[in-house]
C-alpha cells in the first residue's frame, strides 16, 4: 500500500466522488419529483373549485397567520388538518357548515382571544376555501401534523 496518497489518486477521489454524489443527487431529486406527483398529490380530485379555493387562500393571505401543513405563520391554527379536526371524514356536510360557519362568524371580539379578521367571502369563495382544505386534508404528508390540534 502506497505511504502517500499521490497527485492523481486524489483526484480521482474527488472527481469519482463529485460524480458519484452527483448522480445519487440527481436520482433522488427524480425519485422525490414523482413522488410529490404519482404518490403524495391526489391529482384526480384535483376540481377547479380546490383550485380556486388556493386562489381565495392566496388573495387573502391565509398564510400570514396560519400554517399549511407546517408552513406559514405560527399565530393561528394550522390548517392543513381543519378539515378533519371539524370532522369531515365522519360527517362532510357537517365540517363544511361548521367550517364557513366559522368563517362567516369572525371575529369573534371574545377578550383575551386572539382574532381572525372578517373576509367578507361570498358563498362560493366559502365553497371553493372548504374545498382546498378539503383536498388538502388528503395529502400524504407521511404523518404531518403530528397530532389532530392546530
Ligand atoms: C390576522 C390573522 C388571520 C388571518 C389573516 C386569517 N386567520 Fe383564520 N384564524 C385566525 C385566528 C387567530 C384563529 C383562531 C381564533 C380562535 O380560536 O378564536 C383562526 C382560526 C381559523 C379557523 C378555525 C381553525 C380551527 O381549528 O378551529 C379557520 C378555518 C380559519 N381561521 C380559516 C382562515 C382562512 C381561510 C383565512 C384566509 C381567508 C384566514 N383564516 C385568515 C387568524 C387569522
Amino acid at each position: 500500500m502506497a505511504e502517500h496518497l499521490t497527485k492523481s489518486a486524489a483526484r480521482n477521489i474527488f472527481y469519482g466522488g463529485s460524480i458519484f454524489f452527483l448522480a445519487v443527487f440527481t436520482a433522488l431529486t427524480i425519485h422525490t419529483h414523482f413522488y410529490m406527483v404519482n404518490v403524495a398529490t391526489d391529482e384526480s380530485t384535483l376540481t377547479e373549485s380546490v383550485a380556486r379555493g388556493k386562489h381565495v387562500w392566496e388573495r387573502h393571505s391565509c398564510i400570514n397567520c396560519h400554517s399549511l401543513l407546517g408552513e406559514g405563520a405560527y399565530f393561528a391554527p394550522e390548517l392543513g388538518n381543519v378539515w378533519i379536526r371539524y370532522g369531515g371524514k365522519q360527517s362532510p356536510e357537517g365540517a363544511r357548515l361548521g367550517l364557513k360557519a366559522w368563517m362567516r362568524a369572525q371575529p369573534t371580539r371574545i377578550e383575551g382571544r386572539r382574532q381572525m379578521p372578517q373576509f367578507n367571502l361570498t358563498e362560493q369563495e366559502l365553497d371553493d376555501l372548504v374545498d382546498f382544505l378539503e383536498w388538502t386534508s388528503r395529502i400524504n404528508t407521511l404523518g404531518w401534523p403530528p397530532g389532530i390540534s392546530g
